[in-house]
């Protein structure tokens, strides 16, 4: 589904990705692990395109997609719920759907997309007239969460979808991306966290990055238990 060779890119003259490498196939769920500023969120802009990558490749489905925009990408099924949950505070829940599906007219369509959202979020669907800026941090990343489901992606990435949330919020928001995965097998899902527990218990690899490069990666369970690692790179 996914596959980078020897990735880097840079912010000027700041190398943030160095020779990254990874694969991932279709249906997995994959987390990506660190503490702050490793480049993380580099990683996943990355390879949505919203960041250049200065060499090496990556694949999607097969097909070398290192030079295509953002917009081909996102056409193509690779979306991205962005760090801090973007939502569009002074549009409507319903809107800021609406606007992710590329659409505000409400259509036939449209109406089965929000239907499939609601059906996953019963939260967003109550509260589908109110100003997103005043929902809750956990409603929030729902919303965003939903804004990526309604494009109907393959690849579903998320940057640090439990940060700023109460656990109990995490737990939920866990929850959705599990409901989230029932049903549609084939969906690959890329999850960066810095909450090592959460994110293991919720994928079946890992990879571990440290100043731009993977250093160790494994099955949840080998990074779960390989005390020596967690203590070194994850502050755990
Ligand atoms: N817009 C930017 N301009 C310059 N440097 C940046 C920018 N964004 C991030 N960085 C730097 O790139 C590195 C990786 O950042 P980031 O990918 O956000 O890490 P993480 O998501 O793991 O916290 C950090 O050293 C950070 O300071
Ligand atoms: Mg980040």
């Amino acid at each position: 589904m996914l596959e980078l060779e020897s990735v880097d890119a840079y912010y000027g003259t700041l190398k943030v990705l160095d020779s990254i490498t990874m694969k991932v196939d279709k249906g997995e769920s994959v987390t990506i692990l660190g503490p702050n500023g490793m480049g993380k969120t580099t990683l996943l802009r990355t390879i949505v395109g919203l960041m250049p990558a200065r060499s090496g490749r990556i694949k999607y489905k097969g097909k070398d997609i290192t030079q295509w925009p953002a917009h081909r990408r996102v056409r193509e099924g690779i979306s991205l719920v962005p760090e801090g949950r973007r939502v569009f505070p002074y549009l409507s829940v319903e809107k800021n759907l609406l606007v992710a599906a590329g659409t505000t007219s409400g259509g036939r369509r449209e109406e089965d997309s929000l239907e499939t959202v609601y059906s996953i979020f019963p939260d967003l669907k109550a509260k589908r007239k109110d100003l997103a800026g005043n929902l809750s941090g956990g409603q929030q990343q729902m919303l965003a969460l939903g804004r990526s489901l309604i494009q109907s992606p393959s690849l579903l990435m998320l940057d640090e979808p439990s940060l700023g949330l109460a656990p109990i919020v995490v737990k939920s928001v866990y929850q959705a991306i599990r409901k989230i995965r029932e049903g549609r097998e084939e969906l690959t899902l890329v999850v960066v966290e810095q909450n090592v527990r959460v994110a293991l218990e919720n994928a079946s690899r890992g990879y571990v990055m440290q100043h731009g490069r993977v250093v160790a990666a494994g099955t949840s369970e080998e990074l779960m238990n390989d005390s020596k690692l967690k203590e070194r790179y994850l502050g755990v």
